[in-house]
């Protein structure tokens, strides 16, 4: 049994600095990993990438984390990527990781993703070039997830995005919003790569529990939905 604890869109400032600190201190007595999914700043600048490494550094478990929409609005994701890694996080953008936890072997393959809807309702790659880059780059996140499943060696594989893979776990968001928040490309890719857990972040309005078309379950683990630190998994071996 792997135990995977994981919380997104904390959105840390310097004011956030020393919330979540003494929950995870506590973290290894009850998981053994904790995942980011993403919305870890609240505008993306070096500052707050700061407040993040001391918040989520240097942690008793390994942190591996997706970045989200509103770390990229100061165009310094790099920066911010580098600082986070610096602190002993590792970032994920179309890659896995592989953690040792005992006898099992736990993979998790992250990417940001992107949005464009769900089935029947989604947005097509149609017509003016900034539609069909806008459908390409939601298209390219999802096969770079599938890939980075793929390659994971492991005996259990978590998928961890940012923006939704099911409509499911939005629910009590607007309609009209959908397809910002996620993508049903998203969960075709995770059922193609043998995930056994979808973790995402991004709808802070929305519910913590869904299931993607494939029957792999998936969790909205956004801090105003989950309400505290983290909240723990437990998977078994595939
Ligand atoms: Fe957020
Ligand atoms: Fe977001």
């Amino acid at each position: 049994m792997i135990r995977v604890a994981a919380v997104g869109d904390v959105h840390v400032d310097a004011d956030v600095v020393g919330r979540y600190r003494p929950a995870l201190t506590e973290l290894a007595d009850c998981a053994d990993v904790l995942l980011l999914a993403g919305d870890l700043t609240r505008h993306g600048t070096v500052d707050e990438a700061d407040c993040v490494a001391r918040e989520f550094g240097d942690l008793p478990v390994p942190v591996v984390a997706v970045l989200g929409n509103h770390d990229y609005q100061c165009d310094q994701a790099d920066e911010v990527t580098r600082i986070l890694d610096g602190a002993g996080i590792t970032v994920l953008e179309g890659s896995g990781t592989v953690i040792d936890s005992g006898e099992q072997r736990l993979g998790v393959a992250g990417v940001k993703g992107f949005g464009g809807g769900f089935s029947g309702r989604c947005a097509t790659a149609f017509g003016e070039p900034e539609m069909k880059a806008f459908v390409r780059s939601t298209e390219l996140s999802a096969e770079r997830l599938a890939s980075a499943l793929n390659e994971l060696d492991c005996d259990s594989r978590v998928a961890l995005t940012h923006y939704s893979p099911v409509p499911d776990t939005l629910a009590g968001e607007p309609l009209e919003i959908y397809p910002f928040l996620g993508s049903y490309l998203l969960a075709q890719a995770i059922d193609a790569g043998g995930a056994s857990l979808a973790i995402h972040g991004h709808a802070h309005r929305g519910c913590e529990r869904g299931v993607t078309p494939g029957g792999i379950r998936v969790r909205n683990v956004a801090h105003p939905v989950i309400r505290q630190a983290f909240r723990v998994f437990h998977l078994g071996a595939v």
